[in-house]
């Protein structure tokens, strides 16, 4: 592919583009939104160096240190670091199997002034949860009514294994209050950085100026190499092969889990996206169970990353797309391991603690 990119396009692939994207690149991007719901026009797409510097831009462009940002509860740990680079204050609304308690944002609104809310509607990092439909548009409504603007963050929406599709947020949006984000890093190649944002023609502009000043433009030569996939079809047939394939690990996953999980150690069954979020047992302390795991070589994300404060329960993630499947079970296998081995550990802390020895 990069070597007809190169022998057709000629130096032009290896030279600046401009900062919004490769045009040809924007206008495969509105036809890939189509199946989101999202009818955009290439003036309206930012082509960008990954999400992550999506996330970035949007902090640089819109926030002030001091602004009030809305988060779901667990959120996407590199989103809140993000925020908390550009020194606002996180409030956080927890989430149930269907997403942000929107109930719990309408009564938060009625007392603070956000100046974004982010979101993360479909198979959310890191519990794969789905926004239901009556509430997204609850929350579009809340947004307009308190003219807050939305950034959804949607990198997984194309990773569905199973059940119907739910139009994106920036889909059901009449107001133009939605800014929508996405990637190519989870379908694709995360190596190449490439993403983009969706958002009305004046954010946009706006948001390239800050690009501007961050890193010119993203990768020519990588814009024509997904534009070539976009546009000629290889996309589409990727795309339904890894969902194949990652439906099955996911399956795999979750019958390992069904075999080795201990008693109290409870997780849910993502319809989409790259992870299953754990509940531990009340008697597996979460630092405790982090030693033990790195003593068994095996990796997660411990939950409390993903909470603006501390966590109201102790979770973990589990990814299922990056390990071949004979390493996931292998993987549960030692994190039943680590959870037994952690149970059995002798429980401290039933002594009484008679003061803080004085540091000399
Ligand atoms: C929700 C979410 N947003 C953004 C990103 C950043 O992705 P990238 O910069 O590779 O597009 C990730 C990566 O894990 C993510 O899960």
């Amino acid at each position: 592919m990069q070597e007809e990119i190169l022998v057709r396009k000629g130096p032009e692939a290896l030279l600046h583009s401009p900062t919004e994207g490769v045009t040809a690149f924007r206008e495969a991007i509105c036809r890939h939104m189509v199946p989101r719901g999202i009818r955009s026009s290439p003036e309206e797409v930012l082509v960008t160096s990954g999400s992550q510097q999506g996330l970035d831009l949007v902090a640089r462009t819109l926030l002030s240190p001091g602004d009030v940002v809305v988060v779901e509860e667990p959120s996407y740990f590199g989103a809140l670091e993000v925020f908390r680079s550009a020194r606002v204050r996180l409030l956080g609304v927890p989430t149930d199997a269907d997403g942000m308690r929107t109930d719990v944002l309408e009564a938060l609104l009625a007392r603070q002034q956000p100046r974004l809310i982010y979101t993360l509607p479909t198979f959310q990092n890191p519990s794969g949860c789905v926004l239901s439909l009556p509430r997204r548009r609850h929350l579009l409504e809340l947004a307009w009514r308190h003219q807050v603007p939305i950034l959804e963050d949607d990198p997984y929406s194309d990773l569905r294994y199973e059940g119907e599709a739910l139009p994106s947020l920036k889909a059901l949006d009449p107001y133009g209050h939605v800014i929508h984000l996405s990637s190519f890093s989870k379908v694709l190649f995360p190596g190449l950085r490439l993403g983009w944002i969706a958002a009305p023609r004046p954010l946009v502009r706006q948001l390239a100026l800050v690009k501007q000043t961050v890193d010119l433009h993203s990768g020519t030569l990588g814009q024509w190499i997904v534009e070539g996939f976009l546009s000629g079809g290889l996309f589409a047939k990727h795309l339904g092969a890894t969902r194949a394939a990652y439906r099955r690990r996911r399956d795999v996953l979750l019958a390992a889990l069904e075999e080795e999980a201990p008693a109290g150690f409870t997780w849910n069954r993502p319809e989409g996206g790259f992870y299953v979020w754990c509940r531990l047992p009340e008697d597996v302390p979460p630092a405790r169970l982090l030693a033990q795991a790195a003593a068994e070589r095996v990796a997660y994300l411990p939950g409390g990353a993903s909470f603006v404060e501390e966590p109201p329960v102790n979770s973990i993630r589990l990814n299922f797309t990056f390990a071949p499947e004979e390493q996931l079970r292998e993987g549960v296998r030692r994190l039943g391991r680590a959870l037994r081995a952690t149970q059995a550990e002798p429980r401290r802390g039933n002594h009484t603690v008679v003061g803080t020895p004085p540091i000399v």
